[in-house]
């Protein structure tokens, strides 16, 4: 039982975990769209295993830790989604392609030209896919110079540029206006889809056009020509989506489990802080968390302020909760708040399922 357990405590509630594969599976299936997901959200084999049992192709990886763990496990179609610079990350790069035939990423022909020179000493070919900006403003090449650099890249030994890639992260700054977020999703893609057209029309073979956020599921992968989608968050969703309203508080599959271990005029004290929740995307209005009952029912309880091992819970419903009381804390960002874990529990209604190692946290 939940109510058993010590506390803090990562919980996983499989039922919501297992419906959020399916239904993003079904939907990118339906139209034809591989779904390629990220796996820095969970950094877990068992929903590795789930995600491949629903129709993944592979995996997204931040970190070479996240390659190297899938890579271990026998999982193949591995894209490593992060610019490998400088001569340790060139060598890890080197040995993915040869263990695992990794795929890589550039924008740049300063990123791709280290590459090529160590992966043709090594005597290795690797796929590599045009990191291009779409509006995040963070890596990936400009619209602009997208041919150029593309050309540059494809002369390159030891490197075949067969796809275009980009993440549409701006979409986290649209706030509640779902149309504007649809509507930046769809464009998104339409510049990726124009750019991979444009480097067709150079000569050069691209085959995968691939996009990739939660906040852009609904329009993002669905623009003609889009032929793989990389969302990560949508495994278990959080308190981020939810605002967005790209996700429903039923469709939110992890939480921080917490007991309250003080009480005070106005203040309940909870067993977890910043360590446990992550201080990411951590603001005034929101504070670190939705609080909400050990059943999953919202409390009219807020979570302003967090030391690293105790939380201060606020707000008019403070003063119902008494010393041993269990809340169980949505967090605003789930991949920040996993990393800070080396397990999850898995649970179903009220019941322990099973205990998953949390790996390749660094
Ligand atoms: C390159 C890349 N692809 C895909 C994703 C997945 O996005 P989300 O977490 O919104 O699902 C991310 C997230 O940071 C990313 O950086």
């Amino acid at each position: 039982m939940i109510r058993d357990l010590d506390t803090p405590a990562l919980l996983v509630d499989v039922t919501r975990l297992d419906a959020n594969l399916t239904r993003v599976a079904a939907a990118l299936s339906a139209h034809g769209v591989a779904l390629r997901p990220h796996w820095k959200t969970s950094k877990c084999l068992e929903v590795a295993k789930r995600q491949l049992a629903s129709g993944a192709v592979g995996f997204t990886c931040s970190t070479p830790a996240e390659v190297t763990a899938l890579g271990e496990a026998g999982i193949r179609g591995l894209l490593w989604a992060h610019l490998p610079v400088g001569a340790p990350k060139v060598r890890l790069a080197v040995e993915a392609v040869r263990a695992y035939g990794a795929v890589l990423i550039a924008d740049s022909v300063a990123v791709a030209e280290p590459l090529s020179e160590a992966l043709t000493a090594a005597g290795l070919v690797a796929d590599l896919f045009l990191d291009v900006d779409t509006g995040l403003g963070r890596t990936g090449v400009a619209r602009a110079e997208a041919v150029r650099v593309a050309r540059e890249i494809a002369a390159l030994p030891g490197l075949r540029l067969c796809g275009v890639l980009t993440h549409e992260g701006h979409l986290y700054g649209f706030g509640q206006d779902h149309e504007a977020l649809d509507r930046a999703g769809a464009s998104s893609s339409k510049v990726l889809v124009s750019v991979a057209d444009t480097l067709r029309d150079a000569g050069l073979p691209i085959e995968t056009v691939s996009v990739g956020s939660t906040p852009g599921l609904a329009t993002a992968p669905y623009v003609a020509g889009v032929t793989e989608a990389r969302p990560g968050t949508y495994v278990y969703n959080d308190g981020n989506q939810l605002r967005l309203g790209t996700a429903t508080l039923d469709q939110c599959a992890l939480t921080v489990l917490a007991r309250v271990v003080s009480v005070r005029p106005g203040t309940a004290i909870i067993d977890a802080g910043s360590k446990a929740l992550s201080s990411d995307a951590v603001s005034a209005e929101n504070g670190y968390g939705m609080v909400l009952d050990v059943d999953g029912l919202p409390l009219d309880v807020t979570f302003p302020r967090a030391n690293e091992e105790h939380g201060f819970l606020a707000g008019p419903g403070v003063g119902s909760l008494t010393v041993g009381d269990l809340v169980r804390v949505l967090p605003h960002h789930a991949c920040a708040t996993v990393t800070m874990w080396s397990e999850v529990i898995a649970v179903r209604d009220q019941d322990l399922y099973e205990r998953w190692p949390v790996v390749a946290r660094h």
